[in-house]
């Protein structure tokens, strides 16, 4: 029989006079339900909400497969499809307080892609957060937000990665007992690491649907709170301190631009931005793989929509929030679906000419600037969140090569060339003259109708859109048989 371990409970006493001041329930710092006013002295006292920073000791509370059968009906009471709930101004202002002490302030650096996009472009670099991703701001403030009760009893969550990262952090450095249910599609590398933080972790379920149910299951037969990573009005609060943060580095944007998955992110920093500085568009971008908000602004409300593999996988949410969308929707000003290609060439551009390395879904802004989306930004001061960096190194791979392809520096053709002696090194030296590089080359008689000719498949590099028409003209007018498999996008430059 499987078991699966789950944090013991251990918390480090509350130091006296903790509760001495009277704050309990101030009501403008108490976030969405108002219940959990003493929190914030906690983190101001000790900078850890009373607890010390220090890791839970090894599991000794088996999880047995009978915890793990779904209870059908069980829901989850901060989500509630009938009753969505908007977060407000005062519930950033109150998560940025509390959180303040456990979260880096990350830099908004004005791009070097400035001049190539005709933007005044900053980065909001939301990947240098200590478990690469956003969603620790959100995980703290709801951890921070939970009663001593619920912090002795623990939390649970399921995700695809990075909120199950960033809550299995937070909550190990706040003692509190945290499991996560992640479903078997998880990239390891994401698993490991919230191992590594100190959660304890299910790999468990086809879908993250299933994750979730298993997730909201076992929290019901072990009363731990369920936290739902995108749709918990504290969450969404949480998440909404980068707005704040933005004003406050780069002034009153034009536009700020959003990766949507579940859409907490942007119901969060849609609040705080546009209470601020009205006059700032709040944009919305999804990946052609996973348009659960598009797809639910068409419906008029959060609908299921099948998604399908992405390199943006922080995005893949199904279902969008209810209390999400209630909240991003007034405010929203425009959302933009985008294809992957302007995905794997804008994670390319970011490495190479900002030196960021991001996952999909950080990089889903400039993407929907490169395909032409935002072009009535040009001239104007946007600011994108590079929201996480959590990439699979093998995936890093593929998309830095599928970038190069879109961009048209990576090139696949083939060509028939005479089968007498040099004909192929004829070829080599043409492309050489080029200053074209030559990645993979493989040829082939036996198909070829000629008996005296070689068929010859080239992989190769150029230097940039212009490089590659120059190889095509060249090769087209020398022979008379060349075909190029891969059509690139038209990139400006
Ligand atoms: C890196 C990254 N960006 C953006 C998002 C979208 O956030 P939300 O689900 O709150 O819309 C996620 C969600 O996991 C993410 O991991």
């Amino acid at each position: 029989m499987a078991t699966y371990m789950v944090q013991p409970v251990k918390l480090v006493d509350v130091k006296a006079g903790q509760f001495s001041n009277g704050l309990n329930g101030h009501s403008a710092t108490n976030g969405v339900n108002g219940t959990h006013g003493t929190n914030g002295i906690h983190e101001m006292k000790n900078g850890l909400n009373g607890y010390a920073e220090e890791k839970p000791e090894q599991a000794t509370n088996p999880v047995e497969d009978e915890d793990l059968e779904i209870i059908e009906d069980v829901a989850d009471p901060h989500c509630v499809a009938e009753n969505p709930v908007k977060i407000s101004f005062q519930d950033i202002t109150s998560a940025a307080f509390l959180i303040k002490s456990g979260i880096q302030c990350t830099p908004c650096q004005r791009s070097h892609l400035s001049d190539m996009t005709g933007m005044e472009l900053y980065l909001k670099k939301e990947f240098l957060q200590f478990t690469g991703s956003f969603k620790e701001r959100g995980a703290r403030y709801a951890l921070l937000m939970l009663s001593e009760e619920e912090k002795r009893q623990g939390v649970i969550s399921a995700s695809l990665g990075n909120h199950a990262q960033g809550l299995s952090y937070h909550a190990t450095r706040l003692g509190i007992p945290v499991t996560v249910v992640m479903p078997i599609a998880a990239p390891i590398m994401k698993i490991q690491k919230c191992r590594s933080y100190g959660a304890n972790v299910i790999v468990k379920g086809e879908s993250m649907s299933e994750a979730k149910k298993i997730a909201m299951s076992i929290g019901k037969r072990r009363n731990l709170v369920y936290i739902n990573g995108y749709d918990h009005p504290h969450i969404m609060a949480g998440q909404g301190t980068i707005g704040l943060e933005i004003v406050e580095q780069m002034g009153m944007p034009d536009a700020v631009v959003v990766p949507v998955g579940g859409g907490g992110l942007i119901a969060g920093v849609a609040t705080a931005v546009k209470a601020i500085s009205p006059q700032t568009k709040i944009i919305g971008v999804e990946s052609d793989k996973c348009p659960s908000f598009t797809r639910a602004l068409e419906h008029g409300g959060p609908i299921l929509t099948p998604n399908m593999a992405t390199l943006a996988d922080g995005l893949a949410v199904p279902t969008v929030g209810y209390n999400a969308f209630a909240t991003a929707v007034p405010l929203l000003d425009k959302m933009v679906v985008v294809r992957e290609e302007w995905i794997a060439l804008a994670i390319l551009r970011l490495v190479e000419q900002e030196k960021c390395v991001v996952e999909g879904a950080g990089a889903a802004g400039l993407a929907a600037i490169f395909s032409g989306h935002l072009n009535e930004f040009k001239g104007k001061k946007v600011c994108l969140l590079l929201c996480g960096g959590n990439i699979d190194t093998t995936i890093f791979g593929r998309c830095l090569e599928r970038g190069l392809a879109a961009e048209g520096r990576l090139l696949r053709f083939c060509v028939t060339v005479s089968d007498r002696p040099g004909g192929i090194s004829e070829l080599c030296r043409e492309l050489a003259a080029l200053g074209v590089s030559i990645k993979d080359i493989m040829h082939e008689r036996a198909w070829i109708r000629d008996i005296f000719s070689v068929e010859v498949k080239v992989v190769c590099e150029t230097s940039d859109w212009a490089h590659s028409e120059q190889l095509r003209k060249v090769l087209t007018e020398k022979y008379s048989h060349v075909v190029f498999n891969d059509v690139p996008m038209a990139i400006a430059n």
